[in-house]
């Protein structure tokens, strides 16, 4: 069964649930990481534990989520080997695993999508990696890790 690492800040306790219930509903076996009740908690530490989760090995993707997705992805960015995404519906999220193959997506619990988070989850889940001239140009990225 296909493994998903989740976490998330008190900014998304909802949607966090909501995410849990919907990959476990198509099959995944997710990892999750708290937190699960309204006590605040710092955005980077969540990140961090995702992603040293993550890096353990046979995960194909994670989720991270805060009020906004934005301090969650950047943190989780800066985190060797990371490409979060922080998409806006589900056009973005279907493009960030074709043309940028991300290997996180992060989404706000206080934000309100035109598409609903299941569906852009979907999207994402859904759609393959291009490869090709997407390749050269997602190696650009990690070329750019450190400097
Ligand atoms: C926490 O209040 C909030 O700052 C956090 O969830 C997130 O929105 C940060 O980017």
């Amino acid at each position: 069964m296909a493994r998903i690492v989740l976490a998330n800040d008190h900014g998304a306790v909802e949607i966090a649930a909501l995410i849990k219930d919907h990959l476990q509903k198509r099959g995944f076996d997710v990892t999750y990481l708290g937190v699960g009740s309204p006590e605040s908690v710092d955005y980077p530490d969540k990140a961090e534990e995702a992603v040293n989760e993550f890096r353990k090995g046979g995960y194909e993707f994670g989720v991270l989520c805060c009020g906004t997705g934005i301090g969650i992805s950047l943190a989780a960015n800066k985190m060797n080997g990371i490409r979060c995404a922080l998409p806006q519906n589900s056009y973005a999220a279907k493009m960030s695993r074709e043309h940028n193959n991300v290997n996180f997506i992060a989404f706000g619990g206080r934000i309100e999508y035109q598409d609903k988070i299941e569906d852009m989850l979907d999207a994402y889940i859904d759609s393959t990696f291009q490869g090709g001239r997407h390749e050269r140009r997602v190696e650009k990225i990690m070329s750019l890790e450190g400097r």
